[in-house]
Parts: structure tokens; sequence; C-alpha cells
């Protein structure tokens, strides 16, 4: 209930304007969020990758309404990509492609989705496309499959958990050999196509973690690049101790060494079941958000927990 409230004001213009503009949202969502300039990503990064932790960095935005902002987000990416390069940074890039106007045309995503791929490649980096709801989910996947036969192996997808298709496409997407996110799933999705309760999604989750580490073992038990940008095949990216431990033994059991199987968390979520996964050896990879488009993130993370609405809610009792 509570998560389809949020959820579905996360896509209202006029309550983005209203707390965009509310600088007590700002402070309590940048518990969450990196900062507003590439700067502060970057600054983000250096200090988890002082402490051994990689980053992934995902430049805030999403639904492009005309080509564009969906040109001037392809842009922003270019410059985190180029920032990354000089400082040398231990971090690849998460992407949405409603940035890059999916919705309005699938050519006009695939033409942006190609120009990040090849600064990707110039700097050496990896893309990792992030899985939106539903109803972007064919289109996105058709995009990665068609860059992936033109030769971009620089890319990476992501299966939500939620949706009863997701073991056939993760079945496709290691046949290929495209390296896979694991997640629970951050939309609110019918009945018809996605799992409603809690205990049937995180079955699902251990399910296909289970297929992922043995698709990855069939697949030469890829480790994390030594420059920590391109990610093994596996990546678990759950805050849930459960599914961490489950991916965590039932790699050990068959046989995938901890360099290939990685866990991904959010920015200022759970930092010391990261510290702990990176002192046991694992990969661990942080998602950096920035940008000044961090309204609906914001909300996808307080209809994650009941918790952050009263912290949320008490801050502001506070004012
Ligand atoms: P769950 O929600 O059950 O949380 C387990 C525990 O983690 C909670 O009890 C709490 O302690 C902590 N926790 C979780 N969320 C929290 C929050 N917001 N604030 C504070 N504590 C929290 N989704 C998607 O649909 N498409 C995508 O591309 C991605 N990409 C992505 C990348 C990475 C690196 C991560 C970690 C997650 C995503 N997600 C995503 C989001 C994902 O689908 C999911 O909504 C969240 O990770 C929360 O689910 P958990 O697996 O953490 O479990």
């Amino acid at each position: 209930m509570m998560r389809a409230f949020f959820i579905s004001i996360s896509k209202l213009a006029w309550a983005q304007k209203a707390i965009t503009h509310w600088k007590l949202a700002w402070r309590v969502s940048s518990r969450f969020i990196a900062g507003e300039t590439a700067a502060d990503a970057v600054e983000a990064v250096r200090k988890l990758n002082a402490v051994g932790i990689l980053a992934t960095v995902d430049h805030l935005g999403e639904h492009s309404h005309t080509p564009a902002d969906a040109d001037l987000a392809v842009n922003n990416i270019l410059i985190i990509l180029e920032e990354i390069q000089k400082a040398g940074l231990q971090a690849n890039v998460s992407i949405k492609l409603s940035q890059f106007g999916l919705a309005l045309d699938p050519d006009l995503a695939y033409a942006n989705l190609v120009r990040v791929l090849m600064k990707g490649r110039e700097c050496n980096n990896f893309v990792s496309v992030d899985m939106e709801d539903s109803g972007l989910l064919p289109a996105t996947l058709s995009l990665i499959y068609r860059v992936w036969e033109q030769g971009f192996d620089n890319l990476g997808a992501v299966i939500q958990s939620y949706l009863y298709r997701s073991e056939v496409d993760l079945g496709q997407l290691l046949e290929r050999g495209i390296a896979v996110r694991l997640v629970k799933g951050a939309y609110q999705e019918k009945p018809d196509v996605a799992y409603r309760r809690r205990k049937e999604v995180d079955a699902n989750f251990d399910r296909l973690a289970d297929v992922l580490i043995q698709g990855a073992i069939k697949r030469g038990k890829r480790s994390v690049s030594k420059d920590g940008r391109f990610p093994p095949l596996t990546a678990i990216a759950s805050h849930d101790l459960k599914r961490v431990r489950f991916a965590a033994l039932t790699a050990k059991q068959q046989g995938l060494p901890k360099s290939a199987l990685e866990f991904q968390m959010l920015y200022g979520i759970r930092r010391a079941l990261q510290w702990d996964l990176a002192a046991q050896g694992y990969p661990v990879r942080v998602y950096i958000p920035y940008g000044t488009h961090w309204y609906p993130y914001f909300m996808r993370r307080l209809a994650e927990r009941p918790a952050n609405v009263r912290f949320f809610l008490s801050s502001l009792l506070q004012q």
C-alpha cells in the first residue's frame, strides 16, 4: 500500500516540482544521493575506492520528453566517463534507456546508447543498463541485444526477480555471455506480470541467483577486471542478508571463486555489510546516484522501507 503510494507519486510532475524545491527533502534524500554535480560523484567514488569498494555511477534522470533532453542526458554520461578515466577511478556507469529517449523513439535511444558505448570503449569502461518498469522491458532487452550483436561487449543488463518472465530472460542473457545484475525490482507492477508477495520475490531471487552462478561457471568463471570497472558475469544487488548469504553459499558449493561473484548495494544503504563483504574478499560495488533529477529515485527508496518514511516525517516535524 505504502509502496504503491510512493511509486505512484514518483511519477507526478506537480509533486516532483513541490518536493524538489523543498530544502528539507534534499537534506533527507542526500543520504542516498552523492550530490548534484559530477565532482560530488567523483569525490564519493574516491572515498569508496580508498577502502577497497568499487562503484557504478548513475547520472540521475529518466523519461526524457524530447530528443534535446535525451541528448543532454547522454552528454552528462559522456562527461562522467571522462572524469572517471581522468581520475583513474575503479568505477563504471549505470544508465536508464528512458533517459536516452527509448519511449520517444527506439532508434534515437539506440543511437544514444551507441554514443555512450563508444565513449566507454575509448575510456576502457563498462555501461550497466538499469531495468525500468515492465512496459519498457522488451524494448530495453531488444536494444541490449542489438548493440551486443554489433560487437559492443562493454555493457550489462539487469534482471528483476519480481517478474515471472525473468528466468527466460536470464537464460537468453547468459547464452550470449552478457553480465547480469540481479535485483528484486523497484517499480509497481500488476499481478499478471509480477509476484506480489515478498516471499515469492525472495524465492525467485534465490532461484535466479542459482541459475546465474551456474551460468557463470559454464562460461568460465570470469572475475571482476583488475581495474575494477568490468564486473564479473554475476552481480547480486541486494541489501537482504538472506539473499547475500544464499548467493555466497551457493557460489562456494558450486566452485565459483569470490572474485567472480560481485555484490552490489546502493549508496547510503547497509554500509557495514558492504565493508564486511569487501573484507571477506568479494568485489563490492556501490551504486552512486548524483544530479539534480533525484526525486523519482528518492521516492523509490522511500517506498522500499517504512523506516525511511518515518525518518523523513520526523525530520519534517523537527523543522
Ligand atoms: P529488501 O527491500 O527486502 O531490503 C532488505 C533490507 O535492506 C531491508 O530490510 C533494509 O535493511 C535494507 N534496505 C533495503 N532498501 C532500503 C532503503 N531504501 N533504505 C534503507 N534500507 C534499505 N531495481 C530495478 O527495478 N531496476 C534496477 O536497475 C535496479 N538497480 C539496482 C542496482 C543496485 C546496485 C541495487 C542494490 C538495487 C537496484 N535496484 C534496481 C533496486 C532493487 O530492485 C530493490 O528495490 C532494492 O535493492 C531493495 O531491495 P533489497 O534486495 O535490498 O531487499
